[in-house]
Parts: C-alpha cells; structure tokens; sequence
C-alpha cells in the first residue's frame, strides 16, 4: 500500500460563529485524500497552543492567511514523501518544525488541521474508517455523551456565570437512547423557558440561552427539565457542569458577575460542595481557576469521590500536566481537545496519561466549530469513554452525535454504550467509593 503523502494544502473556511478557520487537505501519491477543520475556542486556558490570526483590522483581525501560507509552506515541503501512516513521527516532525512550547510560529490552527487531516488519509488509504484505523483490532464502545441543555459564560455574553449546563444520560442503555433522553430534555428545558416567558434562543454551542436571575436557578430549572421529560435526575440523566472558572476567577478571588458577589478560595469551594450536596451532579469541569492549584487540590480531596472533576483550561490536553495533577490529586479526570495541544500525537499522549492515572477521559469540541467530525472517530478509536460536543442544536453540533449513531450501527451487535461505567467513580472499588 502506498500512503506517501504528495502535497498538503489549506484553505480558509468558516467556523460555526462566522469566523475564519483553517482547512487543510493531504493527498497521497495514490490520490487518495484526507481532510480536517481546525475548530476555534473562546474560552481559551493560557497554556494552550496559540490560533494563530493575522490580527489588524479586516475580519476583526480573526483571519487566517498566516496560518493557511504555514501549511502551504513550510509544513507542505516538510511532509511531502512521509509516510501517512507514520502519524508520530509527522507529528514530531509538525513539533519541531515550529520549535515553541505552544506553536507559536506555525500557529496550532495550523498544525492540527494538518495532523488530523493526516490521519484521515491513512484511514482512507487503509480503507477504514477512522475510528477502526484508530481502534485497531481491539475492541472500542461508544462514549456516554455530555449534552449542554443551557449555554453560559464566554457563551452567552456572561448572562450567567457557569458556562455549560449539561446532562449525562446515564441511564440509557445505548447512545440511541441516550441521544433520545436528550432530545427529550432539550425540548422540556425549552418548552419551561417559553412557558416562563423566558425563552430568547440559543447560546454559542446551541444550548437554550440563560435568562436566569442567579446560577442556582439554572441548575434547577435543569432539574426540572429532566423529570418533565420524564427521567429520574441523577440516575436516569445526571448533571454535568462546567464552571470554566478562569473566566471569572484569578489570583484566588472568584467574581460572580451576574450576583455582583465576590468569592474567596474557600467561598468558591463552599459554594460548588453545596451545589453537589442539593443537585444531581456527576461531573464538574474546571471549578476553579487555573491559577489555582492550591483550591483544585482542596477540591478534589473534598469531593474527589463523589464526583468527576475535570481538568480543560486547567490541564489543557498536555500529558505532562495529567501526570503531575494525578501525583498532586487535583482532579480525576481530563478534557481532551486536539487544538489545545496541536497535533493528534500529543492529544492522544494525554489522554493516555489520565487512562494510566485511572482518570475519566472526555474527548471534546471547542465552541468554534464546523461540520468537521474527526472528534467522535477519536473518542471511539481511542476508546475515551466520554464525548462533549455542545447541545442538541444546530448542524455543526447535530453533525458530531449523528456520526457516532452511524458508528454505533456500524459495530450493530458488538456495539457496547458505556453509560456510567465511563466516570472514574465506576472504576474505583467499591469500598472506596463516596
Ligand atoms: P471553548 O470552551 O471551546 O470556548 O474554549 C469549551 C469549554 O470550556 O469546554
Ligand atoms: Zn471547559
């Protein structure tokens, strides 16, 4: 089989907010092609590898043409005549090639574009598709979904302070069903925001927009929205939030906007172990800031046993950041988004680094996305266990659940839904458990 790649090329195309973001396509001696969109967050962790934009005034300074003469560049004369199938050493080569810790100069819009789309042309070289490239032989199921029901935060214009309000369908016994639940609970949370008037559409990710008075009121109309769907909170379907905390929090002071209250270290710590004692939560992400190691180490050792905690701004997909908040217990599992490191190679390095460490392990979406799917063969391929996408709106999201029901029909009878089984809680022994 030749898998040579003969040319790598880029274009600009746009995101799920309008923007520019960078497509990049490798085609192989044999012509065959492999093709991927770089997706763009908005609230970014400091450490992740840079967007690189041309800045100044057209396009709000958001363009891309740096990056894409990057790919057509430097990174095309790199790679042509390697191996497809060599996805780490092309990535170590995409790695040195820029010769910054966060891509800096080649941009990691850039650089993830080209290593995903690498993939993908290995994948179609092999004829497979992607997920089974990526699984191998051995066995892969389909990953319990986090679905946001109500955006926030950097996503809804601060309306309110907590980002994602999300459900688990625990309870379901397929990613069909669960898919199912969700439609059911998106349209109850939507049908109790119109009844009380509240209604005013959706959010960056396509979850309802939050027109609450305080958080709290978030997270029970969430509640309710579960059981007027007709689902049990918690065993049926069970909370999932992230806080995104740096976006409102620094230097151990906390701000919440929309209750014009400021809250210490502490205060923080106190206020989310509250919400975890009165609501159904079974996952919270990015608590607290990510300057603050000292309140993430509080945290976990407080609740670390009842609930997943999950590093995103706070790890930002780096495997060496896994290992030492597993020495340190600092949360217990870890978001995995591909941009945040820059290539498929380094994301895969992290997730392994929480799967060795016995952390949950969520393969997700930027809130900048596009009808690019590469994620869900990732999630499945690498067997993460979890999969965050956003809501159950618009096409960019509807995108990535209906390719994993494709996937999960695909593997027909050999399909298994992780459910609950995906959260670290479930693999630790029971007398351990919180
Ligand atoms: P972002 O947010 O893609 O806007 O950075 C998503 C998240 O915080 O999980
Ligand atoms: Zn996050």
């Amino acid at each position: 089989m030749n898998t040579r790649i003969a040319a790598v090329h880029a274009r600009r195309v746009w995101d799920s907010r309008g923007r520019p973001t960078v497509e990049a396509e490798v085609t192989l001696t044999t012509g065959t092609i492999g093709r991927a969109i770089a997706p763009a967050g908005a609230s970014r962790g400091s450490r992740e590898a840079v967007d690189l934009r041309d800045g100044g005034s057209a396009l709000g300074g958001m363009d891309v043409q740096r990056a894409i003469a990057n790919v057509d560049g430097p990174i095309a004369a790199a790679l042509r005549g390697r191996d497809a199938l060599d996805q780490a050493g092309i990535d170590a080569l995409l790695v040195a090639l820029d010769g910054t810790r966060n891509k800096a100069v080649l941009g990691g819009n850039a650089t993830v574009a080209v290593s995903l789309a690498v993939v993908h042309a290995a994948a179609a070289a092999r004829g497979q598709p992607l997920w089974r490239h990526l699984a191998g032989d051995g066995p892969v199921a389909l990953p319990l979904p986090e679905i946001q029901i109500f955006g926030g935060g950097a996503h809804a214009g601060r309306r309110i302070d907590i980002q994602d309000l999300m459900v688990m369908p625990v309870g379901a016994t397929s990613f069909a069903e669960a898919m199912r639940m969700t439609a059911d609970i998106y349209r109850a949370a939507g049908e109790l925001m119109r009844d009380a008037g509240r209604a005013s559409g959706v959010a960056d990710e396509g979850g309802h927009w939050p027109a609450f008075d305080t958080n709290e009121e978030a997270l029970a109309t969430l509640v309710r929205a579960i059981e007027r769907a007709g689902y049990r909170p918690g065993e049926e379907a069970a909370l999932s939030l992230d806080i995104a905390a740096s976006e409102f929090g620094a230097d151990g002071r906390y701000r919440l906007g929309l209750e014009t209250r400021e809250l210490d270290r502490d205060g923080m710590i106190a206020l989310l172990l509250d919400w975890l004692d009165r609501y159904p939560i079974a996952s919270i992400e990015d608590p607290l800031a990510e300057d603050d190691r000292d309140g993430w180490i509080a945290f976990t050792r407080a609740a670390g046993a009842r609930v997943q905690i999950i590093g995103d701004d706070y790890l930002t997909t780096d495997a060496a950041r896994v290992r030492l908040a597993a020495t340190e217990g600092a949360c217990n599992a870890v978001l995995i988004k591909p941009n945040q490191a820059g290539t498929v190679t380094e994301a895969l390095a992290a997730l392994r680094a929480g799967q060795a460490a016995g952390f949950g392990t969520i393969v997700s979406a930027r809130s900048g996305e596009t009808e690019d799917v590469s994620i869900v063969h990732l999630a499945v391929g690498w067997n993460a266990g979890q999969l965050k996408v956003g809501s159950f709106a618009r096409g960019e999201r509807m995108a990535k659940w209906n390719e994993a029901l494709r996937i999960e029909e695909a593997l027909g009878g050999s399909a298994r839904y992780l459910g609950a089984a995906a959260l670290p809680s479930a693999r630790r022994p029971k007398t351990l458990r919180g």
